[in-house]
């Protein structure tokens, strides 16, 4: 999730095959690290896996991007093969380069796929994961139920996302959640815990981020307005770079608020 257009191009949303430009996918490596759209990184990875062992497992990456996460999920996990799947053509070639470069072409595949069913046989996946892509999703539940359906018996699924709290929006979070013509289809973490439970996985743990995230995101903001800003200037232009500096303070506030709230979600497929 990132609210940032940063060509002239329409913004038409995620589902839009131009959504992750080349500049933005620079814009938030920058920030978070290296294959990475979306922040936390080996931390927050290893947090969400939590105790839980994926040595020589063959996990599925749903909204993987440009596969920042599934090279760290064989690299410091042992993970046997990933598979990641997105519906952005561009964050996938992106992610391809990744896996030659960093020499994990048999460990790492990426496909595209569109919205809808997964092309993937039933109980193809000994372990599910996916972090900060299901807020994109108007319709979570047949996500999940595919998610069920292709995982294994036993299988684990992780997953991070951005959630909202149970309170109202407030004018900032309203404006933002809407920002460029979208609205990000926000649940709350209890919300998303039950839509798994639904789609049939159970021992459902979650945690929330908030607390975590309130330090991160004013840590990105003084990094972006501070350190990284003559970066920004350089490679996006002044414009850009304020509007980059304005996201973060906004998020930073959004996170103090309490409205805006990464978590984690865990369960197994009995
Ligand atoms: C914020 S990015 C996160 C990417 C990656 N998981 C990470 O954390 O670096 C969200 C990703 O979800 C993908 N996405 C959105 N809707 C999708 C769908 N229906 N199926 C697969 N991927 C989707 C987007 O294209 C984008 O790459």
């Amino acid at each position: 999730m990132e609210h940032e257009t940063l060509d002239t191009s329409p913004a038409t949303g995620p589902e839009h095959a131009l959504y992750y430009t080349d500049d933005l996918i620079e814009n938030l490596q920058l920030r978070w690290g290296e294959g990475l759209l979306s922040p936390g990184g080996a931390e927050e990875l290893r947090r969400m896996l939590g105790k839980a062992e994926i040595d020589g497992l063959h996990v599925l990456d749903f909204g993987c991007g440009i596969g920042g996460y599934d090279a760290l999920l064989v690299e410091n996990h042992g993970a046997g093969h990933v598979t990641g799947v997105d519906i952005d053509e561009a964050s996938l070639a992106v992610a391809d380069r990744m896996r030659r470069q960093r020499r994990l072409q048999d460990r790492l595949d990426f496909v595209h796929v569109s919205p809808g069913p997964l092309p993937f046989q039933d109980r193809t996946f000994d372990t599910v994961f996916t972090k900060d892509s299901i807020v994109d999703l108007p319709e979570k539940a047949p996500v999940f139920d595919e998610m069920f359906r292709v995982a294994r018996p036993g299988a684990w699924i992780f997953l991070s996302d951005w959630f909202r709290s149970e309170a109202p929006f407030t004018e900032e979070m309203r404006a933002w959640a809407t920002e460029g013509g979208e609205t990000y289809e926000m649940d709350t973490l209890k919300s998303a815990a039950a839509a798994l439970s639904a789609a049939g996985f159970t021992q459902i743990e979650t945690d929330d981020r908030n607390g975590w995230f309130r330090d991160f995101a004013r840590d990105e903001y003084q990094r972006l307005k501070g350190p990284l800003f003559d970066t920004y200037v350089a490679r996006f232009g002044r414009s850009q770079a304020e509007t980059s500096v304005e996201n973060a303070r906004i998020r930073a506030l959004l996170a103090d608020q309490g409205q805006l709230r990464p978590g984690h979600v865990r369960g197994r497929k009995p």
